[in-house]
């Protein structure tokens, strides 16, 4: 079924039946009217820890806690009924035991409505990606530039150039083969992730990964030009929301000043009854 006319949600397992057949579109959304806005034009929506730069300012994805990945969740689950929602495991919740990484998962999924959690890693999350599946819980996997890992790799670096391609296509071959039905690939160089995407069994969705991937996913935020702060090299802006909205606000702000704002059409008469 094409992403424009769903109707129902897919699930997981139709996202990784996709590899292969037709591009996987996707898009974080953060809020109600956001998701309402893809619901059904994406195949899937994740409510990415990236809310924590683009929404609430913060200089990184590593002050994101569950809760706010619960409210955001919640948020965006109200907008949806036709795109999977994937919830992010936000840094600390999932890296010390399986346990653990249940234990959160399973909450977010409880109390957000998601089918799937995505976490970030790809040999060292093997064991846990395995028994989350295990046990009932989706995962979208995600390899490449982590963001959550800013300080180990040094920066917002693109990954697997040289000697590291190897190492990343272990990665993507440890996650599929713990269960992930569908892997981030993000800032990787284009011929790697057209290896890796034909290498493993499971949809490669990139980000930063060029037009190989078994789909694509950006931040919706950049690619409405919403988040103009920097533009990353791989974001295409399809429109210019911030700026849009700063022309919108200097015009009502000069209305107001001018006394132009409220007009009669947005005024109360004192005689019209029932208004
Ligand atoms: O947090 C996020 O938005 C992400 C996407 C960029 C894949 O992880």
């Amino acid at each position: 079924m094409s992403a424009s006319t769903r109707t129902t949600a897919p699930l997981p397992a139709d996202i990784r039946a996709m590899k292969g057949r037709q591009p996987i579109v996707s898009l974080t959304a953060y809020t109600t009217p956001m998701a309402r806005a893809m619901d059904g034009l994406c195949d899937l929506v994740l409510v990415g820890d990236s809310v924590g730069m683009v929404v609430h300012g913060l200089p990184s994805t590593l002050p994101v806690t569950m809760e706010m990945m619960i409210l955001h969740g919640q948020a965006v689950a109200r907008g949806l009924t036709a795109s999977l929602l994937v919830v992010d495991m936000p840094f600390g919740s999932y890296e010390e035991t399986p346990a653990q990484a249940f234990r959160n998962a399973a909450r977010l999924m409880a109390e957000t409505g998601a089918a799937a959690v995505k976490l970030e890693g790809g040999r060292t999350m093997a064991e846990t990606i395995a028994f989350l599946t295990a046990r009932g819980v989706p995962v979208m996997a995600h390899v490449g530039l982590t963001p959550q890992s800013v300080n180990t790799l040094g920066g917002y670096r693109v990954q697997g150039r040289g000697a590291a391609a190897d190492g990343l296509l272990a990665d993507a071959r440890a996650v599929a083969e713990a269960g992930a039905f569908a892997v981030v690939l993000e800032k990787v160089p284009a011929g790697l992730a057209a290896s890796i995407t034909a290498e493993v069994a499971i949809p490669t969705i990139g980000i930063g990964a060029a037009v190989d991937c078994d789909g694509q996913i950006l931040v919706v935020d950049d690619m409405l030009g919403l988040f103009d702060a920097f533009k990353p090299k791989f974001v295409k802006r399809y429109a210019r929301l911030a700026e849009d909205a700063r022309s919108a606000i200097r015009t009502y702000a000069e209305d107001v000043r001018a006394r132009r704002f409220p007009a009669p059409d947005h005024t109360f008469a004192d005689t019209e009854p029932g208004k």
